[in-house]
């Protein structure tokens, strides 16, 4: 990815996703949580760190070192980046072992909803330059009993061929390359856009300093984002990667399963064609 003037900085992108997890926050209502559960939880977390100490011997210089960096961590907006990297995926198995139908996968932080909304066979919107070699992504929405979902709404975003996200990099219209596409009475679509770039962790704020002080590369393989939904089932939140893609065996954010990367292949018009069957489960 080339660095310009344009390029994202992590306070950008840190400030656009905290802002953007707050609306979507206040669509939830937050219930209450016991103390007992609290206190679990925390009291785990909070071990795990007391342990990680004693067993490395963190000195004080270290501790304070750490106390900076967490400082600056949240003035730069970067949780939502961090925590999404770091931890998210790990939430995500846990709430994949009551899952059937396919496989989910994080949501990071740079999704947006109320996308535009496109038939069953659509391009996602797009730059009328917009660079990368066009991909066609197309299948089918079933149920775990094998029918058809019609009308289930296939709500796709995913980076360009630089690897930035529209919404979060300031030189992209709104909504470029997002969209939710709504399948046909067989619950199929045909997706047309670009084949998007592998994703790196912007390295000029805390988190990239931290990848880059503990030797780590900053890197996420290209993936697709989903949520796929239909009334009376389940949505499934999951990413779909590609084949052969760098970065696919040593994601960042731990992200990847087998089960979600695609083989594209070649059209013969120039285009790359990827089949993929969703699989909601009823409820
Ligand atoms: C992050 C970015 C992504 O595109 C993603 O899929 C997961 C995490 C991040 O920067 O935290
Ligand atoms: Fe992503």
């Amino acid at each position: 990815m080339t660095s310009t003037d344009q390029s994202p900085t992590a306070r950008g992108s840190g400030t656009s996703a905290t802002q953007a997890f707050r609306a979507s926050r206040q669509e939830h209502t937050t219930g209450a949580v016991s103390a007992e559960r609290v206190s679990s939880v925390v009291g785990r977390i909070l071990s795990g760190v007391h342990d990680a100490i004693r067993a490395e011997k963190v000195t004080y210089d270290e501790f304070q070192a750490a106390k900076q960096w967490l400082i600056d961590l949240g003035e730069g907006g970067e949780w939502p980046l961090f925590l999404d990297v770091f931890v998210e995926h790990v939430v995500e198995d846990v709430a994949a072992e009551t899952q059937q139908g396919t496989k989910g996968s994080i949501l990071g932080p740079y999704y947006l909803p109320g996308q535009q909304q496109l038939p069953s066979v659509a391009s996602l919107p797009a730059r009328p330059d917009e660079k990368g070699t066009p991909l066609v992504f197309a299948g089918q929405v079933r149920d775990t009993d094998g029918n058809p979902v019609a009308g289930a709404e296939l709500d796709i975003w995913h980076a360009d061929s630089e690897g930035y996200y529209s919404g979060f990099a300031p030189h992209l219209p709104d909504g470029n390359l997002r969209g939710v596409v709504v399948t046909d009475g067989q619950g199929r679509f045909e997706i047309s856009t670009v084949q998007p770039a592998p994703y790196q962790i912007p390295t000029d704020g805390p988190t990239g300093q931290l990848i880059e002080a503990a030797g780590w590369h900053p890197w996420r393989p290209a993936h697709l984002h989903l949520i796929v939904r239909a009334p009376g089932h389940r949505p499934i939140t999951t990413q779909l990667y590609f084949e052969g893609g760098e970065w696919l065996d040593s994601d960042i954010a731990q992200a990847t399963k087998p089960e979600l990367v695609l083989t594209p292949v070649e059209q013969g018009d120039g285009r790359l064609r990827s089949e993929y069957d969703f699989v909601l489960e009823r409820g």
